[in-house]
């Protein structure tokens, strides 16, 4: 049988319509360039959604993917597996907490954190204490609780009802923090750095009052580090740039080095919250995903690329504030690591449309945000082409403009 052509036109015949994909189709990956079938590289500054930290093909990670392959696949968590015990005690080691969840994805992270929080609170025999918390711009994911806690109309609408006891505070709005939290509160959910919502970091003083809040009222913090962990804002966790001490984290995207992974990691406080058959998944912590996920861990560490996330971060910034010193297009720069926000005068994805056009991937977020997530081994020459890049875009723009 001929293979079916992976053209835009296939893909609107055989799937749902719930993806903008980009028109290539893509069959490999070298460093930091994704090729496409024609043979076309790419220099890759979005690294599959935040997930490709080592780029494409590093060899300690495919070994260890292979290697894990070939002895056991999948067995459930009716067994004990070691990749998944050294996984955990990384993990655990690296945040100081007591337990950890495995799951699959991001969402199903949030989920589970979501479930524990209420759980928790249960014990306090208040039975209104049940209300989990966001902030405003948000995103947890897509599944109904995380949903909910996202409540952006963009990913909400139609989907309605939505969980009970959920609600919003404006980010980093300390009056409405105080108005919003009380005796009710199970947990609140922060993102230290905002990723779809256009790369903002928490403000030091709302995590203080947080804090002090959560003292007062007895409730727990839940740091969602699926975007910002692993190293990509320049700490392993970005919780720690603001001595934020949650209760439980969520990780996710690189965690299982491009294999569906996520975590829950909880302190003390939370460590007896489930009891057997409370929660679960069958794949969670899968142990090719584990083998992955120690393998990538372990090439963060060894290849200093929490270190170069902040080098190369900051390089880039400097070279766009110079840009946006010749370029009013650009209004606005934000860099924490590798994960960087350029707020642009207009829709950021027609910069996204003219960067694929000269070969290189950028994503927009929250409308007018250009965000680049490249993976964490990013060198000089590699951010130097996106920026040039950046600024050919701008001037052509400009001459158009001009004529
Ligand atoms: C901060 C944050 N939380 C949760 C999610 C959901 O993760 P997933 O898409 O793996 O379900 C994402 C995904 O982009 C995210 O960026």
């Amino acid at each position: 049988m001929t293979p079916l052509p992976v053209t835009q036109e296939t893909e609107q015949k055989l799937f749902f319509h719930n993806y903008a994909r980009l028109p290539i189709a893509v069959t490999h990956g070298e460093g930091g360039w994704l090729v496409s079938d024609d043979g076309t590289r790419y220099l890759d500054m979005i690294a599959g959604i935040g997930v490709n930290a080592l780029g494409y093909g590093d060899k300690r990670l495919v070994d260890a993917i292979c290697s894990q392959a070939a002895k056991l696949i999948h067995a459930s968590n009716l067994f004990m597996m070691q990749p998944q015990f050294a996984l955990a005690e990384k993990l655990l080691d690296l945040s100081g907490l007591s337990k950890v969840f495995f799951a699959n994805s991001g969402t199903e992270a949030i989920e589970a954190a979501i479930k524990m929080a209420r759980k928790w609170a249960g014990q306090f025999g208040n039975p209104q204490k049940k209300e989990v918390l966001s902030l405003s711009n948000c995103f947890h994911g897509r599944t109904y609780g995380a949903m909910s806690l996202t409540a952006k109309p963009k990913y909400v609408d139609g989907f309605e009802p939505l969980l009970d006891g959920t609600g919003m505070i404006n980010f980093n709005d300390i009056n409405d923090l105080e108005d919003k939290v009380s005796t009710k509160t199970a947990a609140v959910f922060i993102e230290v750095v905002q990723g779809e919502g256009g790369i903002h970091r928490i403000s030091q003083s709302f995590i203080d009052r947080l804090k002090e809040l959560r003292d007062h009222y007895n409730f727990l913090i839940v740091a969602d580090e699926i975007q910002a962990g692993c190293g990509r804002t320049g700490t392993f966790f970005s919780y720690t740039q603001v001595n934020a001490e949650p209760d439980l984290v969520c990780l996710a995207k690189p965690l299982g080095g491009g294999l569906p992974l996520s975590a829950v990691i909880g302190s003390e406080k939370v460590a007896d919250v489930l009891s057997y058959g409370n929660h679960g998944t069958t794949f969670g912590g899968n142990p090719v995903a584990c083998a992955a996920g120690i393998a990538m861990i372990d090439a963060i560490h060894h290849d200093h690329l929490i270190e170069n996330a902040e080098t190369i971060g900051s390089f880039i910034k400097d070279e766009m504030q110079k840009l946006a010193a010749i370029h009013p297009q650009i209004l606005d720069i934000r860099q924490y690591g590798l994960m960087i926000g350029i707020t642009v005068d207009k829709e950021a994805k027609y910069y996204a449309g003219k960067a694929l056009q000269k070969h290189v991937l950028i994503n927009a977020t929250s409308v007018n945000v250009i965000r680049l997530l490249p993976p964490l081994t990013i060198n000089q020459e590699e951010a130097q082409h996106c920026i040039s890049t950046l600024d050919e875009i701008f001037t052509e723009e400009e001459a158009e403009q001009a004529c």
